[in-house]
């Protein structure tokens, strides 16, 4: 389905971020694996996407520093020689009650994934553009939608990035380049693992599909998005989190 392509996956070494690289692999794109600390990780999913007969490499970068960014983004459009899909997905929470944040906790989940997305996106923006069908796929939060309690500083920069994908998706519709927003929600990975069981049994028992999601249900998506199955969708916000905010 994404057979010549070349997708770029933020924080692509674990999790949401290791499935959705699988899956375009595995659905025939190129992949540029960058993660911010764990080389053996991302080595690991390289060697799994090169299993499936496609060109896979690892760049190690903080998404939040804009020179890092951009040095990486051009080393990736050099080495691939385009860039047809990317995928905004690294995120951290630091979590807490909004009268007992730090300005450091908040500008830290800012600048990860809000600043992350915004630097990736302006940094290959240029490649996308060039490619015939431009995929830019964020991945954003239920909390984006919603809001959630000890998150002001991860709801705001996932609604933030809701604003970033409907700009992007007005500012590249000349060049057919579509940009959307996937809202996962309560998804099982290490960013959730760290709940106590209670708590996260009592997350599924207000997910109208009574369990939590995998990394795979996010990915599938993902790669919809990036296929021409999804050419006539655009700015959209597309919610993966088992009916938690209908
Ligand atoms: P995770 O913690 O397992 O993975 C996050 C990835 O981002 C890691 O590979 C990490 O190394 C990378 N990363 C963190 N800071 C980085 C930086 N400065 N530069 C480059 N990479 C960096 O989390 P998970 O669950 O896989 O989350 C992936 C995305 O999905 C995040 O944006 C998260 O906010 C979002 N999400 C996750 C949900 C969940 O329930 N797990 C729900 C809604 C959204």
């Amino acid at each position: 389905m994404l057979r010549g392509k070349t997708a770029v996956v933020t924080g692509a070494s674990r999790g949401i971020g290791k499935a959705i690289a699988l899956g375009m692999a595995q659905n025939g794109a190129n992949v540029a694996i960058v993660y911010a600390a764990s080389e053996s990780s991302a080595h690991e999913v390289l060697k799994k996407a090169e299993s499936f007969g496609v060109a896979a490499r690892a760049y190690q970068c903080n998404v939040a520093d804009w020179n890092e960014a951009r040095s990486v983004c051009e080393k990736i459009a050099a080495d691939f020689g385009s860039v047809d899909i990317l995928v905004n997905n690294a995120g951290i929470i630091k979590d807490n009650l909004l009268r007992r944040m730090s300005e450091e906790d908040f500008n830290a989940v800012i600048g990860v994934n809000l600043s992350g997305a915004f630097n990736f996106t302006r940094h290959l923006s240029r490649f996308v553009m060039r490619s015939k069908a431009g995929r830019i796929i964020n991945i954003s939060s239920a909390s984006g939608i919603m809001g959630n309690p000890c998150q002001a500083n991860y709801s705001a920069a996932k609604a933030g990035m809701i604003g970033l994908t409907k700009t992007a998706a007005k500012e590249f519709s000349g060049k057919n380049v579509t940009c959307n927003a996937i809202a996962p929600g309560f998804i099982d990975t290490d960013m959730t693992a760290a709940l106590p069981q209670a708590v996260k049994e009592r997350i599924s028992t207000t997910v109208p599909l009574r369990r939590m999601g995998t990394a795979e249900e996010v990915a599938n998506l993902a790669v919809f998005l990036a296929s021409e199955l999804s050419s006539y969708i655009t700015g959209e916000v597309i919610r993966v989190d088992g009916g938690l905010c209908m």
